[in-house]
Order: C-alpha cells, then sequence, then structure tokens
C-alpha cells in the first residue's frame, strides 16, 4: 500500500484465526481510522514498514498452551508502538512476555459484567459494570511484570491489563461485538487516546482519492471496461470510474435470460439515462438458455452460466480496439489473507459466480477500486458519489440468477412464472416498509406439481416457495418471520395473479443447515 495522507492514520490488525477479526477491523474504521488486516506470522519487517500507529491483536480459536500454538514475532512489543491484545491476544502477550496463562476453571462464554478499578487510557469514560462479551477457555493467572490490572469480572481477575510505560493493553472480552455495550468507547480510547489517531477515513476524501488513484492507474489515453450486474460493488465501480475517465469508460451488461422482471431496463435507465456512461447492454440470453437446456445439476447449472459468462464477455472484449483496463468490484475480504483455521469448512458447497473473477488470460490490467473496502464502506461511498439509494440499498443477487431459483431444468415457461411470482413478494415486501430490513427475499420454483380446485375445476399446477432471511454477511442466516397476513398476501396474489400456480409454501429453513438459494 502506498502512504498518502488518506491512509496516514493507520493501525495494524494481526489476525490469530477469530471469527471476529474481521469484526475488529470494521469497528476500527467505523472510528474513521484505516486499518488492515495481516497474518499474525507476518515478518518484523513488514510490519515496520506499514509504519502503523498501532498494533492489534486479534482473538483465535488456539490456546497459548498448546504446542504449535500460532505466535508473533515478541520483537513487536518492543516497536515502541502502542498493542491491544483481545482475548487470545491479551493471553499470548502474558504468555510472551513471561507472565502465566492457565486453562480457567469455568470457562466463560456470553455475557459479564465489567468491574472497572482504573478508568485511565483504555477505559476512560466507560461505565462500570458495563456489559462485556467474553469466549475463552484460558485465562491469565500471573500478569507479566510491568502490567497492572484496570478491570475485572466474575470470572477474570484480569479483564482489562495495561503497561502504561510501554503502552501495552489487553482485553480478555470481545471490544469488537455488538455485545460489548462500551466497546466502541474502548476501541476509540486505544485508537485517539493511545494511539494518537486522527479520525481522517472519510468516504468523501476517500472518493476524491480513489477517482485520482484511476486517473493515475489508467493514464491521461487509456480505455477500460467494465463488466455491470446492477448489484452494489459493479455498479460503485462503474460509477467511479466514469467520474475519473468519462467516456473512456465502456460498461457492458450481459442480459443472460436469467434476470427478474426490469431488471436490464432499470440497469439501461440507471446507467445510460442517469449517468450517461458508455453501456453496451449484450443480449446472450438465447445462448445462455440453449446451453441450460434439460440440464438439471445445480453445480452443472452453475458452471454452464459461469462459463458462459466469460465466453461472451471475451467476446465482447476483443470488439472493444485498445482497451487495456478492466474495472474489477474486489472487496476486501476477498483480499485478506485467511489464516487456516482447525476445522474450518474446506468442501466447496457450491461454485460462486460473480461479475469478478474474470479470466487472467485476457490479459487486461486490473482496476480494482475497492480492494481495501468492506461491503458497508462501499454503500457508503456509493451514496457520497451519487450512486441511486436503489441500487446502494439492494438486496443481494446471485450472479447465476433466476436458474437458481428454478429446480431442476431452466425453461421459458418456468421463468416466466418465477419472474412473476418474485415480483409480487418484492412488490409486497417493499410495502410493508420491509425490504431494506431482510437481507433477500425472493421466490423459488419448486419443480413439483399438486392439485388444487379453481371455480369448479381441478387444476394440476405448479407450487412457488417464498424464501425470506435475515443475515449480516451470507454465511449464516435465519428464516424472517415475516406476518401472517403479509404471507396471506403474497400467496393470494400469486395464486390469482401467475398463470400455472396453484400453491404457495413458505420456506422456514435456516442457514446453516440449508443454504439460502435452494441450489
Ligand atoms: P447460499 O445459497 O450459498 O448463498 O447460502 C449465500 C449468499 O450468496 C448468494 N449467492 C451468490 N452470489 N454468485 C453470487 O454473486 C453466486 O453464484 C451465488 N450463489 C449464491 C446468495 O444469494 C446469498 O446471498
Amino acid at each position: 500500500m502506498i502512504p498518502d495522507k488518506l491512509h496516514e492514520e493507520r493501525v495494524l490488525i494481526l489476525d490469530f484465526g477469530s471469527q471476529y477479526t474481521q469484526n475488529i477491523a470494521r469497528k476500527v474504521r467505523e472510528c474513521k481510522v484505516y486499518c488492515e488486516i495481516v497474518p499474525f506470522d507476518t515478518p518484523l519487517d513488514k510490519i515496520r514498514e506499514f509504519a502503523p500507529k498501532g498494533i492489534i491483536l486479534s482473538g483465535g480459536p488456539a490456546s497459548v498452551l498448546q504446542k504449535d500454538s500460532p505466535l508473533c514475532d515478541p520483537q513487536v512489543f518492543q516497536l515502541k508502538i502502542p498493542v491491544l491484545g483481545i482475548c487470545y491476544g491479551m493471553q499470548l502477550m502474558g504468555h510472551l512476555l513471561k507472565g502465566e496463562v492457565n486453562p480457567s476453571n469455568h470457562r466463560e462464554y456470553g455475557r459479564a459484567h465489567l468491574m472497572v478499578r482504573e478508568f485511565t487510557h483504555l477505559l476512560q469514560n466507560v461505565n462500570n459494570g458495563s456489559m462485556v462479551w467474553m469466549s475463552h477457555g484460558d485465562k491469565i493467572t500471573r500478569l507479566p511484570p510491568g502490567f497492572k490490572s484496570l478491570a475485572f469480572t466474575d470470572n477474570s481477575p484480569y479483564a482489562a491489563i495495561e503497561h502504561s510505560r510501554d503502552k501495552l493493553f489487553g482485553l480478555q472480552f470481545h471490544p469488537e461485538v455488538v455485545h460489548t455495550i462500551e466497546g466502541k468507547q474502548i476501541l476509540q480510547n486505544f485508537l485517539y487516546d493511545i494511539c494518537s489517531c486522527k479520525p481522517e477515513w472519510e468516504m468523501g476524501r476517500l472518493a476524491d482519492y480513489s477517482i485520482q488513484n484511476i486517473q493515475e492507474q489508467i493514464g491521461p489515453q487509456g480505455k477500460a471496461i467494465c463488466a455491470l450486474s446492477g448489484g452494489v460493488d459493479s455498479s460503485v465501480v462503474a460509477v467511479l470510474m466514469h467520474k475519473a475517465i468519462g467516456d473512456r469508460l465502456t460498461c457492458i451488461f450481459i442480459d443472460n435470460g436469467l434476470l427478474r422482471h426490469g431488471e436490464r431496463e432499470k440497469v439501461e435507465e440507471t446507467f445510460r439515462g442517469h449517468f450517461k456512461i458508455d453501456l453496451k447492454v449484450v443480449d446472450a440470453s438465447e445462448r445462455f438458455l440453449k446451453r441450460l437446456e434439460g440440464v438439471t445439476d445445480p453445480e452443472a447449472k452453475r458452471k454452464i452460466i459461469g462459463n458462459t459468462f466469460i465466453e461472451v464477455f471475451e467476446e465482447e472484449g476483443k470488439t472493444l480496439k485498445e482497451v487495456a483496463f478492466l474495472g474489477q468490484g474486489t472487496l476486501y475480504p476477498d483480499v485478506i489473507e485467511s489464516v487456516p483455521v482447525k476445522g474450518g469448512p474446506s468442501v466447496t458447497i457450491k461454485t460462486h459466480h460473480n461479475v469478478g473473477g474474470l479470466p487472467e488470460k485476457m490479459h487486461f490490467k486490473l482496476v480494482e477500486p475497492l480492494r481495501e473496502l468492506f461491503k458497508d464502506e462501499v454503500r457508503e461511498l456509493g451514496r457520497e458519489i451519487g450512486v441511486p439509494e436503489e441500487i446502494i440499498s439492494r438486496q443481494p443477487f446471485p450472479g447465476p440468477g433466476l436458474a437458481i431459483r428454478i429446480l431442476g431444468a431452466v425453461t421459458g415457461e418456468g421463468l416466466a412464472i418465477l419472474r412473476e411470482a418474485d415480483k409480487i413478494i418484492l412488490e409486497e415486501i417493499k410495502s410493508a416498509g420491509l425490504y431494506q430490513k431482510i437481507w433477500q427475499s425472493f421466490a423459488v420454483l419448486l419443480p413439483v406439481k399438486t392439485v388444487g380446485v379453481m371455480g369448479d375445476s381441478r387444476t394440476y399446477e405448479n407450487v412457488i416457495g417464498i424464501r425470506a432471511v435475515n443475515s449480516t454477511d451470507g454465511m449464516t442466516a435465519d428464516w424472517v418471520q415475516l406476518p401472517y397476513d403479509l404471507l396471506g398476501k403474497m400467496s393470494n396474489r400469486i395464486i390469482n395473479e401467475v398463470q400455472g400456480v396453484n400453491r404457495v409454501v413458505y420456506d422456514i429453513s435456516s442457514k446453516p443447515p440449508s443454504t439460502i438459494e435452494w441450489e
């Protein structure tokens, strides 16, 4: 990373594999301080080169008492840079600096109340008895030399510790999770007071910085293309690039025939109409649908769609002469080098397809202006540069589109039914004021027919499933308890208005063990 004004006040997070590491980074950035996550064993030179104003050691699933526990270079504590160890990070501090760590008699999970002994530095303006969130098996039983305890809980005599001369701090609890009520205050104390960081990571400044960076990368004559999906990430990339290089940018939108009602028109209206971006709409629906004919296996469908997308995009790329750059919506979570955690998932559940990951053999130079950002920051940046709220707060929609919501083979008739039913669900969710409160809400077309009666006649028609879930990152999700009258209204409308449907069911499964999409 190139040091510059915007990134000057920066903090480094050493990741020991905690499920909360990204939360730490997001909280730090919410405090308007730039930070990056690196693996726990990042060499000292690299840390020095980054020149952070503070270092945070994350939690992690290991125990410092294990033989092969993950360690950072002990010199990290001698750099004269303030260090904050969280949970495992604090125990590691205790272990490496010659204190004592032991397994706890009572493992401590969930809420605890922080009894503060000293309201200095790290704990200034924190209320006594404030709720904090614990998740640990080991604990420090003897402090390393020079440390003192700032606070305790029922189970942890050393819930917060400090070495004031060396500016080393530890928290046994997790300030980065919402259940730690005053976690943000504690992090702010560390960042502003202890590390002397100024809150300068602001989206307005970031927009200018990104636009300037794109201009420098592409140069005064260079041309670029950008694959637009209509989702948040690719839209923000397109608008940023357009602001940077104007009509030297061409956006390509591929209509794969698997889009929802009105989606293509919306993209045309927004980007061509509103932003005046040179938008090329490629109708490849026939090619996609032909290749999907008779294919029922979900993974096969996903692969066909992914490969066809790349093929069409490559063909289009070739027709645009002298284009050397490709804009991509890579986000920071895609870039973070993950720390292997024992027992983590390794099997492929689904092959994901995004507009990102276009083939390397295309020889484009990549422009990735969102590489440093989390999703919520992309949304904020998007608002800053005038991307319409409708796009910013759009629910996620998968790359393979409606194909993975039609169980079994994709047909024209199936698509027409699903599109209509989906439109009704979204209309009703929106008019109930729930669209932005729900992660995703959509229709699924099941591969069965059931018997019904309409008027005095027997029907034998399709079933639509309604899926509505809440999630924070798509990794886990719970079904939403939609009001019965809303479900009733959707069901009524779908059965009455969509030809070929005589039954509607509601999916009440969480992820895990189900997934959000049905295929
Ligand atoms: P699952 O079904 O795996 O979905 O629980 C998790 C989240 O990912 C979305 N999804 C995709 N997004 N390309 C995407 O860009 C894909 O191939 C894809 N498959 C699933 C899904 O809608 C949910 O938000």
